[in-house]
């Protein structure tokens, strides 16, 4: 069953977000992508529409105008521009909204290691995030491990996704949104504290794909099939 609300992947231009936005448009759902630049985000929009193999709904939107039409948006901006671009979208985000947040804090954003992650004040980007969107607005942390080489690629994408938020309703619809990516498993995280640790470990992942030349991915084993339930 399809999410019945439009997702806004702001950032969609780059690889995690078109990658996101690519497997959704398959499984059905109706995908913006947004970016600082309509063209741009036009331009991903149509080649997602030559990639899929179906009849997709899928549109390109300036990161604004993306945020008045969808209530269920998707963060995918490198960090060194994530409270920039949050601060200029505050007006535009309906208080309504979910925000999925998949930003990591590399280093790298700002010119150091990508096996590495900065400190952020609040915690975390999706805690800094959680500062800076309209009253409201629930703030979930998710896909920071699914790296986008998968994401891109034909066939299952072989990883959980740890869902964090204060939010249990907003958590549940992102658990089944993650869902829609094939081979994909969603699991519950607590709160959005928790999302530091997503963030970190993603650090470790690009560490393992440099030493062993590989996508990893993670997934978490020994829990009940009941952890993996969306409904
Ligand atoms: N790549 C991965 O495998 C992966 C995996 C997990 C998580 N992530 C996280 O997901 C986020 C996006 O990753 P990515 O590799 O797709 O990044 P990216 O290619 O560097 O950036 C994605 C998009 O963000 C927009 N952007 C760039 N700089 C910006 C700025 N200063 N202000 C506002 N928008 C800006 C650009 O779109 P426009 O120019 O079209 O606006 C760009 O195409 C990052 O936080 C990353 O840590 C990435």
């Amino acid at each position: 069953m399809t999410t019945a609300r439009p997702i806004a992947v702001l950032g969609g231009t780059g690889p995690e977000g078109f990658g996101l936005a690519l497997r959704w448009a398959q499984a059905g759902e109706t995908v913006i992508i947004g970016s600082r630049d309509a063209e741009r985000a036009q331009a991903a929009a149509e080649k997602i529409k030559h990639r899929a193999s179906v009849n997709v709904k899928v549109s390109g939107m300036e990161n604004s105008a993306a945020c008045i039409a969808a209530d269920l948006l998707v963060l995918t901006v490198p960090f060194d521009g994530h409270a920039t671009l949050l601060k200029q979208l505050k007006p535009a985000i309906r208080s309504s909204s979910i925000v999925i947040d998949a930003t990591v804090p590399l280093a790298a954003s700002v010119g150091g290691r990508a096996t590495r992650t900065l400190g952020v004040w609040q915690g975390s980007a999706a805690q800094q995030t959680a500062e800076l969107v309209p009253a409201g607005v629930s703030v979930v942390a998710a896909f920071q491990n699914v790296g986008a080489e998968m994401l891109n690629a034909d066939g299952p994408v072989d990883c959980d996704v740890v869902v964090c938020s204060d939010d249990p309703e907003a958590s549940r619809i992102v658990r089944a949104l993650a869902t829609r990516i094939p081979g994909v498993r969603a699991l519950d995280g607590g709160k959005l504290e928790t999302a530091r640790i997503l963030e970190q470990i993603t650090a470790l992942l690009i560490g393992l794909n440099i030493r062993h030349k590989g996508h990893s991915g993670i997934r978490i084993t020994g829990l009940p099939a009941s952890a993996y339930q969306t409904s």
